[in-house]
């Protein structure tokens, strides 16, 4: 193992040996290199005469760059498009982030977390949680609604297991007991489980009540009290577009300092959020469960992240934690976020107003949801996947199916005005094909 490797791991066994038995094989390895990267900076700081460390070139005291393309982007300075940004992002952009989900996140004030790391979007967040924590044969535990593309990073990627438990109840609501039950199962078995909880749910569109939310909390807690070290990571990609009854922030906060056996890990990002799917700018942050003194656990998991960071991607896009930056410190922002917010509320109503006419029972039923950019309904007797190609094939209308009995709708997509005929479209596809 290499000494820096060696040397981040003393530092979180000395304050929390438990999230070090969290680790990965390769995220016991992983440290962030004293290169390059260190070098430059050293010079960026000392290198007054001439600095001739950094992989760039450069022209009269800024970055070299090409007129075409900086005419569509001259309102910005240069050194804040072109040079590489920061292996953890630029520090403004991560105070920025923090500061925000101070703001929404009530739950978090007091706690210990670290600064956000800046990822390329949630998909890398997720990625560096598979490749720091789960390891061959690691259980992490998902509702059965999932975003597919957690089997590939988790199984495919990382050789995890994901062990599935009903996302609702028969009565409509979390399935909390279930959760409890297949996350004591797994962890019992080794030790350890990975624990997803993505709120709002793609593809539901649910978010659990703050009843809901606490009974989940209490029961990671109860594993944890029994001994096994949880991994509870939350995935908040649709943070903030909450629409009824239901939690209003992330369960990061109060997973955080809340026992030395759970390590919280928070995946957001602006993508969904602030609808900048292509600028790919997310966060990962941690805290781990001491009440105390955890600053160095945070360190050298900031020092890990960024080595893996360093080795896949080497950094994230530099435009677009400026952009990010901008809009963050903009005076417009919280006011055309509100806007947006209600287009997607009403969207949802319309959409939950549509279905309940009872125009359509004899074709479906839907599943909860209260919160996000999706829904989905859970046909009676057609099968999802014909139905979405009769869909596309006859009246052009896009869809995605999900097993046997689900369609999911993204009315995220779908202007009001347009909801009941889409719906109508979708119950006339389903007749053609009873
Ligand atoms: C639940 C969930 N997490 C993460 C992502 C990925 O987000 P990003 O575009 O920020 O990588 C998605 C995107 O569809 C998602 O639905």
């Amino acid at each position: 193992m290499n000494p820096l490797a060696q040397e981040l791991n003393e530092q979180i066994a000395k304050q929390n040996p438990y999230v070090l038995e969290m680790l990965s094989d390769l995220g016991k390895n992983l440290f962030f290199p004293k290169g390059i990267l260190t070098q430059s900076a050293e010079a960026k700081d000392k290198a007054h005469k001439f600095n001739a460390t950094i992989g760039i070139a450069t022209e009269k005291g800024g970055p070299m760059y090409l007129q075409c393309i900086h005419e569509k982007l001259s309102a910005f300075d240069p050194k804040d498009i072109y040079p590489y940004a920061p292996p953890a992002g630029k520090p403004e952009l991560r105070s920025l982030w923090r500061e925000k989900m101070l703001r929404e996140n009530p739950s978090m004030a007091g706690k210990h977390f670290s600064n956000p790391v800046v990822t390329n979007a949630l998909t890398h967040g997720l990625s560096i949680v598979g490749d720091m924590f789960v390891g061959t044969g690691d259980h992490i535990v998902l509702p059965d609604m999932l975003w597919g593309n957690y089997n590939l990073t988790f199984g495919t990627c990382n050789g995890g297991i994901i062990k599935k438990h009903p996302t609702f109840t028969v009565a409509g609501g979390y399935d909390v007991e279930a959760f409890k039950a297949v996350l004591k199962n797994s962890a019992a078995e080794k030790g350890k489980a990975v624990v997803l909880l993505n709120f709002p749910n793609n593809p539901s569109g649910y978010t659990p009540t703050v009843a809901e939310g606490d009974a989940l909390v209490a029961a990671i807690l109860e594993v944890a009290q029994s001994g096994s070290n949880i991994v509870a990571v939350t995935d908040d990609a649709y943070f903030g577009l909450f629409y009824e009854d239901c939690m209003k922030e992330s369960l990061f906060g109060k997973l955080a300092n809340l026992h030395p056996r759970i390590l919280a890990v928070k995946l957001d990002g602006a993508t969904k959020e602030e609808f900048v799917w292509g600028f790919r700018t997310g966060f990962i942050t941690f805290a781990d469960g001491n009440q105390g003194e955890s600053a160095q656990v945070l360190a050298a998991l900031e020092k890990k992240t960024m080595g893996i960071i360093r080795a896949k991607i080497s950094n994230c896009p530099h435009p677009s934690q400026t952009f990010v930056i901008e809009a963050l410190r903009s005076t417009q922002f919280l006011a055309q976020k509100e806007e947006k917010f209600q287009v997607m509320k009403g969207r949802a109503l319309k959409t939950k107003q549509v279905l309940d006419s009872g125009k359509y029972d004899s074709a479906w039923s839907y599943y909860p949801f209260n919160s996000g950019y999706f829904m989905c309904l859970k046909l009676k007797s057609v099968d999802a996947e014909q139905l979405r190609v009769h869909l596309l094939d006859k009246y052009g209308v896009g869809t995605i199916s999900i097993g046997k009995t689900d369609l999911r709708i993204a009315f995220s997509c779908i202007a009001e005005n347009d909801i009941q005929e889409l719906f109508d479209i979708i119950f006339q596809a389903a007749k053609d094909l009873a």
